[in-house]
């Protein structure tokens, strides 16, 4: 079948994805230099699989060692690119490193692609390059919006990037996956979403709060024109986001694609407030959440989620796990982490 090349691979998707390709009979080899994660992960990814897999704990952003690594390997079929920074706050206080970060990495990667005539390229992008969004549901045909942040620019930046690369090596297929909220962990509980001390994103700091490591958490805003007043995510479990990956890959290696640059949302299509998402927590975990309603968060857009037809349609995929199902498995992820911390 050939390698694949997974960079981030000890990160929150890149770990689920790669359990997905191993059972997928794929072989994967991953790059990550573990500065936002763990090397225990690999670990993690064996005792779910059964199978052992290289991690190369280099820089991406090293050129001489990024190529010394793909040189190093033979009959490699694609690359899923996930490395890359991505804490909205943190990109806005230090836009230069989210811009060295994000970019110089990916041009590595192409770099190796390019020399390496690798054929299928896979990019982790967001539904963030659409901004503030008038029209919903969003289609992949909905134009990019003003970026919320410089981390959103880096992947509307990375995403005119590969469409110019791959213009230019007409042989190479790329694929632009836009994820929505990914969120819930494998239903192991031995891998989720390693967020440290202070969390932004929803849910670790909806667990977080419920394992007492967050004294009482804030819904930020309930005065939004939504059904509860409170903002609206396509939330959508990281193991389908996983499935997603292994989908396009196959769909490029069977050579499917229109056209050698494509681009799906992955979303589940529905919309989720806050406030239903703490309701379907507090249901699965019979925990009862102390939160307190408080003013809006600079930055915040009222409402966003996904037409995801086009992926489904074309790549055979079907996102089927509902929230209840995101929440249970991040609690128990949590939980795990109490009993086997990382
Ligand atoms: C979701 C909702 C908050 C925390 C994230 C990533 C972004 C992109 C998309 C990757 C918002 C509310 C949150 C809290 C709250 N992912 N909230 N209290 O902002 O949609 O963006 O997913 O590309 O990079 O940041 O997700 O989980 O931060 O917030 O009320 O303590 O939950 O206001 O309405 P967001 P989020």
């Amino acid at each position: 079948m050939g390698k694949v090349v997974v960079t981030g691979g000890t990160g929150y998707i890149g770990s689920h994805t790669i359990v997905d390709l191993l059972e997928h009979d794929f072989e994967v080899v991953s790059i990550d230099n573990c500065s936002r994660s763990e090397p225990q992960i690999i670990d993690r990814i064996e005792e779910i699989t059964g199978q052992k897999i290289i991690n190369h704990q280099i820089d991406l952003c090293d050129l001489a060692a990024t190529k010394k690594v793909f040189d190093s390997l033979d009959n490699v079929i694609g690359v899923i690119h996930f490395a890359a920074f991505k804490t909205v706050p943190e990109s806005v206080e230090k836009p230069l490193l989210y811009f060295h970060n994000n970019l110089v990495s990916l041009i590595n990667v192409l770099k190796c692609i390019e020399q390496n005539d690798i054929p299928n390229f896979v990019f982790s992008s967001s539904c963030s390059v659409y901004g503030n969004v008038e029209q919903l549901p969003v289609t992949e045909k909905t134009p990019f919006g003003k970026a919320e942040c410089p981390y959103a620019r880096t992947k509307q930046m990375g995403e005119e990037m590969i469409r110019d690369f791959a213009v230019a090596n007409p042989h190479s297929t790329n694929i632009l996956l836009r994820y929505f909220n990914p969120v819930g962990a494998h239903d192991s509980a031995l891998i989720g979403e390693l967020q440290r001390a202070n969390p932004n994103n929803l849910v670790p700091v909806i667990t977080q709060t419920a394992a007492g490591i967050i004294e009482q958490m804030k819904v930020f805003g309930k005065d939004y024109d939504t059904r509860d007043g409170t903002c609206i995510r396509d939330y959508i479990h990281v193991m389908d986001i996983a499935n997603a990956h292994t989908k396009a890959l196959q769909y490029s290696i069977d050579g499917k694609n229109k056209t050698n640059c494509e681009v799906f949302n992955l979303g589940t299509g529905k919309g989720v407030t806050v406030l239903e998402a703490i309701n379907s927590f507090e249901k699965v975990s019979r925990e009862k959440l102390n939160y307190i309603m408080t003013d809006r968060r600079p930055g915040d857009i009222e409402a966003i989620y996904a037409n995801n037809d086009y992926a489904k349609q074309e790549l055979g995929w079907s996102p089927d796990r509902d929230i209840n199902i995101m929440m249970d498995t991040a609690w128990r992820w949590e939980l795990g982490l109490k009993e086997r911390p990382i």
